[in-house]
């Protein structure tokens, strides 16, 4: 029997990346899920190759108020529970520097990074509060530990969610909803890519290779593997872990200075 068999889940962001690396996981132990994104070609293509029988479409902007309490209620509708949700959706920045950063663009930020996961949560933990049962994933980020330079709002908002793990953690450790976060790395999806793709190359060495070497592990981690530890947490192999954050990021967080060959 698969680990999460009998089980529904929403996915925000489920169209590509991590996301779509989580709902593979979980139809494939049993789950039916419903993916969130705004990006409805990807989201089609999703669906079809999950198959119709283990997943649904919603098309939404989770940045949009209302758009959490309509997909959550879908879901309800359409699997009669919700069980799992992973709060996934976000968005890279820019690379500028506070003092010249452009305030439109902090906003975009946090509203998808922060504002958007909050307004999925309050929607979820109203439908799974009441039932008494859930398991809530929240993707943060290296950045919800760590900070880098060039990267104020996106650090400002992956920081923003560890408080937000927390903070619901406790408030639903009496009523049977548990709340986590993964914690990625560098994880080689269009997000990366995009902002790899930007840099211009030094010396012959790509800003992929450049970057690989700072990792621990010498290499980008892949979907899949920060997908398994979401698996996890949203099984009852995890039914005493609230609270808390795991990283998936090749020893990123381990390190202060060079790791030795
Ligand atoms: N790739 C990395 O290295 C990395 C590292 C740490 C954290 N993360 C986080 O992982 C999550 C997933 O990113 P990814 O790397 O898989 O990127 P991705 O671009 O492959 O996937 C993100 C998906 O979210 C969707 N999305 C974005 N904003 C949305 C919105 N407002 N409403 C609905 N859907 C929206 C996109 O359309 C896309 O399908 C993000 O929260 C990101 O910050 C990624």
């Amino acid at each position: 029997m698969g680990r999460l068999q009998g089980k529904s889940a929403l996915i925000t962001g489920g169209a590509s990346g991590i996301g779509l690396a989580a709902a593979q996981a979980f139809v494939r132990e049993g789950a039916k899920v419903m993916l969130v994104d705004r990006d409805q070609g990807a989201l089609e293509a999703a669906v079809k190759d999950l198959g119709a029988g283990n997943a649904v479409a919603h098309y939404a902007d989770t940045a949009q108020v209302d758009a959490a309490e309509t997909f959550v209620r879908a879901a309800l509708e359409k699997f009669g529970g919700l069980d799992i949700a992973v709060l996934n959706a976000g968005v890279g920045s820019l690379g500028l520097p506070v003092d010249g950063y452009p305030i439109d663009e902090f906003d975009r930020v946090v509203g998808v990074n922060l504002r958007g996961v909050w307004l999925t949560l309050r929607a979820c933990v109203r439908v799974m509060k009441p039932r008494k049962a859930g398991s809530i994933i929240v993707t943060g980020s290296i950045h919800s530990h760590a900070a880098r330079a060039l990267s104020s709002p996106y650090t400002t908002a992956k920081a923003g969610l560890l408080g937000m793990v927390k903070g619901a953690a406790l408030e639903m450790a009496g009523h049977g909803v548990r709340v986590n976060m993964v914690a990625p790395g560098f994880i080689d999806t269009p997000l990366l890519r995009k902002a790899l793709d930007a840099i211009v190359p030094k010396g012959g060495v790509s800003g992929r290779d450049a970057l690989a070497r700072n990792i621990p592990m010498r290499r980008l981690g892949a979907s899949e593997e920060v997908a398994e530890v979401m698996l996890f947490l949203a099984s009852d192999e995890a039914s005493y872990t609230t609270g808390a954050s795991f990283a998936a990021d090749g020893g990123v967080l381990a390190a202060w200075g060079p790791t030795p060959d």
